[in-house]
């Protein structure tokens, strides 16, 4: 990818709808090498454009989904005692294991687990791979930390193996929904970008893609009123991918024009939340519909 364009063509092509200002921010981290720091709302493509990087570069995609609780060795690597309790047992059966050469045996890649960090360090057939840290924000400080440590030279000394170091550094993409900020020594070493829910162009676009199947009117009156939705106050305004999957419901019901019934009735494909679902019943949705329509013929 060697411009801003080709970039956004080549993320086109695997379905993702990428405007003008995130496709710069991907043509620099990877043109300077730099890890992309993606922070955003729920359901904005912050995920998806991993998936597309990886895909377009015909390059592995590793995901370390991070929870609160995550540590370094579940990220990196473990030694799988199970099959090394067996080992132990197997030798013993045999009768006189002599323990050093035992221990040097039991401390193989055989008895390794590689996890997401350590496997993106590795070799992959067609380059370095993309490397997802999925969700950085559901994580604590110490691991924020030691991540810090990771990213800045991948590689790892396992003290019975030695160190292993990634012959190329991978393409790093962080995601964060933002329920905490990140510390800024990390973002400090990102190309940082805000995923916005897109406008009603964009979203279309998406929807083409994603949904081809939703004919134009319909398609319309779905996004006008998704962005009239994320204007009302809600406790959980709907992303992208909620956009999308109502669109599916709507085909599925074979409905061809919007109505407040058929809204009514769909709700729980674009708010999860009760109370939401409960603010929309009855005028609301009427009144947020003419308000979509409105919009649809000014434009
Ligand atoms: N720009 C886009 N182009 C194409 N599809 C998109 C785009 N943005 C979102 N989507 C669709 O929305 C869905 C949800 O996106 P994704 O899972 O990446 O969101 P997210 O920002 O990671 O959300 P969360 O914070 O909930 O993890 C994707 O499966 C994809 O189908
Ligand atoms: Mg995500």
């Amino acid at each position: 990818m060697q411009t801003i364009d080709d970039v956004q063509t080549a993320l086109g092509e695997q379905g993702y709808i990428c405007g003008r200002s995130l496709a710069t921010v991907v043509f620099l981290s990877q043109t300077l090498g730099r890890p992309l720091f993606l922070e955003g709302e729920a359901g904005t493509g912050k995920t998806e454009i991993a998936k597309a990087i990886a895909a377009s570069l015909g390059r592995r995609l590793i995901r370390l989904q991070c929870y609160e609780g995550l540590d370094a060795s579940s990220a990196l690597y473990e030694w799988n005692f199970a099959e090394q309790m067996i080992a132990i047992r197997t030798a013993e059966a045999a009768g006189g294991a002599d323990r050093a050469a035992l221990k040097s045996e039991l401390f193989t890649e055989e008895f390794l687990i590689e996890r997401p960090l350590l496997q993106a360090m590795r070799p992959q057939p067609g380059g370095a791979p993309v490397l997802l840290i999925d969700e950085i924000d559901r994580t604590d400080e110490p691991f924020e930390a030691f991540l810090l440590e990771a990213l800045s030279d991948f590689q790892v000394t396992i003290p019975e193996l030695g160190t292993i170091k990634a012959p190329q550094a991978p393409i790093v993409i962080l995601t964060s929904n933002r329920t905490r900020e990140v510390h800024d020594a990390l973002k400090r070493r990102c190309l940082y970008h805000w995923v916005d829910y897109p406008d009603f162009d964009r979203e279309m676009e998406i929807l083409a893609a994603r949904a081809p199947d939703a004919s134009l009117a319909l398609s319309r009156e779905v996004v006008a009123f998704v962005q009239r939705l994320r204007g009302e106050d809600l406790f959980k305004k709907p992303g992208v991918a909620e956009t999308i999957d109502w669109a599916k419901c709507l085909l599925a019901l074979d409905v061809i024009n919007l109505s407040p019934e058929v809204i009514s009735d769909t709700l729980g494909a674009i708010l999860k939340y009760q109370d939401d679902i409960q603010a929309l019943q009855g005028s609301a949705a009427k009144r947020i519909l003419d308000e979509a329509r409105a919009d649809l013929d000014a434009a």
